[in-house]
């Protein structure tokens, strides 16, 4: 099951010689670890030379390696939204200027692009007073965007503005992309630490248990959920199709599905499904029931319709619409059946990404942001922060972006999900 040779040695820039500003809080030592494992079955697998594998653990150091005072920070959001980003950026800003005393923050605008100084986009300068109310909203006052850029011209932008510390807000590519820049950096002999705050609502990063937004991102899907069912149960065989994001991982369908118990059928990336079977196993529900909820994960049943070819900038696979597809081969289905079905379909995608975070993803943001901003005082570089075996800790950035997370289908979160939904196990 588990790779036996999981380095989680994080990089540093240096010694760290300046003590900490920071008074009545308990330092963390550098000899502090967080168990990999979370079984004993794990434990027993899961090691490396020296004993069990283990990764550091996050909190302030009472060394730093950049003198506070005279340190510029950066901070770039890449990617698609997700809930937190604010709350993020926020908690990174109060945290170096309030545990730190730095004095300057620039908000890069607009991605990786604001690094680039021929797109134009000229920095923000953030301070406490203007980032205090800025989680009440949705979105990213940074703005962001999807793409990769030349790692020197980045740099060549780091050293204009002297930033000693780049926190990287953003997933597996914004990740790879915050490696380069860092090997970059290292190349030119600049002292850059870049930390990166892993986020995708997909909630896919491997040795991440948990991305910010996630959360709120399945609070969101069951309130779509709630009201396919309510659609499904108000009109005579009735049926209610969700479309939820989670473009190769499922977890915000499963646990959407989990919360609000109403759906009949849940449809994710990691679990194939033939047309027919589904359409049959559709048919006999509503036939027991007179009505029905389906909800399908975006990268769901790709293997049915005709790929897209195409990639976003990102590179990442453009899934054809399995909702638009879905919901044409239900109708025809029961048109050929002779059955008359009255057939709603939602899709809240870009409506649950663009929502403020809820309370526990907000706290859960200043706990990340407060960590990451830990770490690169202390030097450390080409790493995540991470939500593991409810602990925060640092994975190094080639680990966070190995393969992406997904659901395990023979394991317990999809048991209880079929269990919910009562769909057959297997659908081919
Ligand atoms: O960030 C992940 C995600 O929300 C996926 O679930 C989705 O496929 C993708 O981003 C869509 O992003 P956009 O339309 O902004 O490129």
């Amino acid at each position: 099951m588990l790779e036996l040779d999981l380095d989680f040695s994080i990089d540093r820039l240096g010694e760290c010689r300046v003590p900490s500003p920071m008074t009545g809080v308990r330092f963390v030592g550098d000899d502090e670890r967080v168990l990999y494992a979370s079984t004993l079955k794990e434990l027993k697998t899961a090691r490396d030379a020296d004993g069990p594998a283990v990764m550091e653990a996050a909190g302030p150091r009472a060394h730093l390696y950049f003198e506070p005072s005279s340190l510029a920070c950066g901070i770039v959001t890449c990617g698609g939204l997700s809930p937190g980003m604010n709350d993020v950026i926020r908690a990174v800003v109060l945290s170096l200027t309030h545990h730190y005393g730095v004095k300057k923050i620039f908000g890069f605008r607009f991605g990786y692009e604001g690094l680039v100084q021929r797109y134009g986009h000229a920095p923000r300068e953030l301070t406490s007073d203007n980032v205090s109310r800025i989680h009440e909203n949705g979105g990213s006052v940074l703005g962001s965007s999807r793409g990769h850029q030349q790692p020197a011209e980045m740099v060549q932008t780091l050293r204009s503005y002297r930033i000693g510390v780049l926190f990287a807000i953003g997933g597996d590519g914004t990740l790879r992309g915050a490696q380069k820049i860092g090997e970059e950096a290292a190349r030119q002999g600049l002292r850059v630490s870049v930390v990166g705050i892993p986020k995708t609502i997909d909630n896919d990063v491997s040795f991440v248990q948990k991305t910010f937004g996630f959360e709120t991102a399945v609070s969101e899907g069951r309130r779509a959920i709630d009201a396919a069912f309510v659609e499904a149960t108000a009109a005579r065989n009735g049926i209610g199709l969700v479309k939820l994001m989670g473009r190769d991982s499922g977890f915000i369908a499963a646990y959407a599905v989990l919360a609000g118990g109403h759906a009949d059928f849940c449809l994710i990336p990691e679990v194939s499904f033939s047309l027919h079977g589904f359409l049959k196993a559709l048919e006999r529900r509503i036939e027991r029931s007179g009505h029905a909820v389906v909800v399908a994960a975006e990268g769901a049943g790709q293997n049915l319709i005709a790929p897209t070819g195409e990639r976003d900038v990102s590179g990442n696979i453009k899934h054809a619409d399995v909702g638009g597809f879905l919901r044409k081969a239900i109708a025809e289905h029961f048109e050929r059946a002779g059955i008359a079905v009255n057939l709603k379909y939602i899709d809240p995608g870009y409506t649950i990404r663009s929502v403020p975070a809820t309370a526990h993803d907000s706290a859960f943001c200043v706990l990340l942001g407060q960590s990451a901003v830990h770490a690169g005082m202390s030097g450390r570089t080409n790493m995540v922060v991470s939500f593991w075996n409810h602990q925060l800790a640092h994975v190094p950035i080639p680990l966070a972006v190995s393969e992406r997370k997904k659901i395990d289908a023979q394991a317990i979160l999809w048991d209880s999900v079929v269990a919910s939904t009562r769909q057959p196990r297997d659908m081919r």
